[in-house]
């Protein structure tokens, strides 16, 4: 049985605090199919959201299912399927590989040939066994409902909640969505709870539940509906709630609800809610809902490990499917190296030593005096340029790498998260998936420069700079992408991060020094620019760099220690940020 009693919400602060929804008492018994109807705006999805534990702003009242508190009690994630109103699930992924990668993120590890029969099985189950290698991104609306429902279906959820699961789907598929949702309650004591638009089939529905601005003017049977509302038919039904306030439909329902006997036990656990019309004294009691067997057992949820191989197998497929991404990732690859080395095509030119022989008269000395720090100025330039030019790229490339990461697929992610995903285990698959570009990007640039542009200094210890730096980026972007709400906004705030590196690191012109104490533990470009720049160490060019560049070089083994603790930090906020609620 779900029971809502006086479930309230209330949004906003201060004084601008309004309920969404007031007072919401309804009763469910288990095998109940039930609808959820209601002009657009009065609450229906936010009452599903409720009941899922997704909803925004302040509760009251309680949840109870089979007299367990939701809001109190540990409930398996996969005690409930929520469908949501918007269809989400990886474009890039087939019907198939989207119900497989569902069953193994959500359910314990099946051998192989039991996981593709049970996704056979909620295929069957869907309608959905033809369109099975179709990929998301074609699918039509009822399609894509019928996906969404089935991966829902992989852990058996006792309580299946469908936000608008047949909104414009033409009147034959609806129809089959209907049947197929009356025939889910109908197995293993399912709860299952419909918000619809559309009053068709409302005779399979065992009640209706009329919500109006945010409160219940009805809850009962189908048969009873119109009568209740003095509607010529069900579609009059809207008209005729127009007529009146919520306030003064919540007070009338109150009134009549007494009538509704709800509760009335039945050998022992199993409750049956019956009918008795307020409006008209001789209507009959309905039963509506019969003992049902007891509640599906819900399936026990994989270990972290598995979710982690499970993600990090579908982040890679959906990058090699995703052609577009893929072409940008290998032209930046292979396009900014060349970038940075055309500027020493030829190899850097080398620095002519100073002579300052005493033989030489003063006018003479002068003379290579000036010519030496013209070259020398210009040599260091070039130096300590091509460093920052590659680190600057690479904290463009780490940018790009996961700005969009966590903040595209949130709400994909957080119905994961409600069925049980770990947070730990899919930033592990995100920090693994994105050490492989960091990898390719950064390495790829270091050799490529030291080769083409004859680059000195140990390439080892560059190229663990070149990997740190990106790898610090991509990882306080990752966080930024995990803590804000849309893709667009994530990335924008990781490419001014990236502009801000240049200027604030030094390396162009100094900083007061106030401000270069204060930001540069901030700046990763710093590091790595410094970084690099000590593998120099012992070269006439480290003493040249260190003539022209007028902010002090940090010892690399610091360098090292502050681009780890970017690296840790970013992967730690972003952590906490995948474990905030973040679904509007
Ligand atoms: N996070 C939120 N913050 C503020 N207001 C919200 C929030 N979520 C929903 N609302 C408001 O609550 C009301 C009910 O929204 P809800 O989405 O539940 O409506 P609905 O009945 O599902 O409508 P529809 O049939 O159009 O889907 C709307 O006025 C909506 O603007
Ligand atoms: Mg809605």
């Amino acid at each position: 049985m779900l029971d809502l009693k006086e479930v309230t919400l209330f949004i906003g602060q201060g004084d601008d605090v309004r309920p969404l929804l007031a007072d919401v008492s309804a009763s469910f018994p288990k095998g109940h199919f039930g609808a959820i109807i209601g002009p657009s705006g009065c609450g229906k999805s936010t009452l599903l959201k409720v009941i899922t534990g997704i909803a925004p702003g302040e509760e009251e009242g309680a949840i109870y299912w089979n007299g367990r508190d939701v809001a109190e009690e540990d409930f398996a994630p996969s005690e409930i399927g929520y469908v949501p109103q918007f269809s989400i699930a990886h474009e890039e992924l087939t019907v198939r590989e989207c119900v497989s990668y569902a069953m193994r993120l959500r359910v314990r590890k099946l051998p192989a040939e039991a996981l593709e029969e049970a996704v056979g099985t909620i295929l069957r189950e869907v309608s959905m066994e033809e369109f099975e290698d179709r990929l998301v991104s074609v699918l039509s609306g009822g399609q894509r409902r019928r996906l969404a429902l089935a991966m829902e279906l992989v852990s058996k959820p006792a309580i299946l909640l469908c936000d608008e699961v047949t909104s414009g789907l033409d009147p034959q598929s609806e129809d089959e969505i209907v049947r197929l949702l009356h025939g889910l309650s109908r197995t293993d004591g399912r709860v299952v709870l419909s918000v619809t638009h559309s009053l068709r089939h409302v005779e399979l529905y065992d009640s209706v539940l009329v919500l109006y601005e945010g409160v219940v003017a009805y809850h009962g049977p189908p048969q009873f509906l119109t009568h209740y509302f003095r509607a010529h038919d069900a579609q009059d039904l809207y008209a005729q709630l127009a007529l009146r306030s919520g306030k003064e439909w919540a007070q009338s329902w109150k009134k009549h609800r007494q009538a509704f006997v709800d509760s009335k036990d039945k050998q022992g656990t199993s409750k049956a809610i019956t009918f008795d019309s307020g409006e008209a004294d001789s209507a009959p009691t309905v039963e509506i809902q019969p003992e049902k067997p007891p509640a599906a057992s819900s399936l026990p949820g994989p270990g972290a490990i598995s979710q982690f191989f499970t993600l990090l197998s579908r982040r890679s497929k959906i990058f090699f499917r995703n052609h577009t991404q893929l072409a940008l990732q290998l032209g930046l690859i292979f396009g900014f190296p060349i970038l940075v080395a055309v500027f020493a095509w030829n190899g850097l030119p080398s620095v002519k030593n100073l002579s300052m022989g005493l033989d030489l008269d003063v006018v003479q000395q002068l003379v290579e005096a000036k010519e030496f720090l013209v070259q020398a100025s210009k040599v260091g330039s070039l130096v300590s340029g091509i460093v920052m030019f590659q680190v600057i790229l690479l904290t463009l490339m780490g940018a790009n790498n996961s700005g969009r990461e966590i903040a595209a697929e949130r709400l994909i992610f957080e119905k994961e998260k409600l069925a049980g995903l770990r947070p730990l285990s899919y930033v592990a698959s995100k920090a693994v998936f994105l050490g492989f570009l960091v990898l390719a990007q950064s390495l790829w640039m270091g050799i490529f420069v030291h080769f083409v542009c004859g680059f000195p200094g140990d390439l080892g210890t560059q190229l663990v700079f070149l990997v740190l730096v990106n790898a610090a980026m991509t990882s306080v972007c990752l966080a930024v992408s995990s803590f804000l709400g849309s893709a667009e906004q994530a990335s924008l705030v990781s490419i001014y991060l990236v502009g801000f590196q240049l200027p604030l690191s030094g390396a162009v012109l100094a900083l007061p020094d106030f401000l270069g104490v204060l930001v540069r533990p901030f700046i990763a470009a710093y590091w790595s620019w410094s970084g690099v720049l000590q593998t120099l160490k012992g070269e006439r060019y480290y003493d040249i760099v260190q003539m022209v560049v007028q902010t002090a070089l940090s010892p690399a083994s610091l360098c090292l220690w502050v681009l780890g603790s970017h690296i840790v930090i970013g992967f730690f906020a972003a952590w906490i940020g995948c474990q905030r609620r973040n679904l509007v």
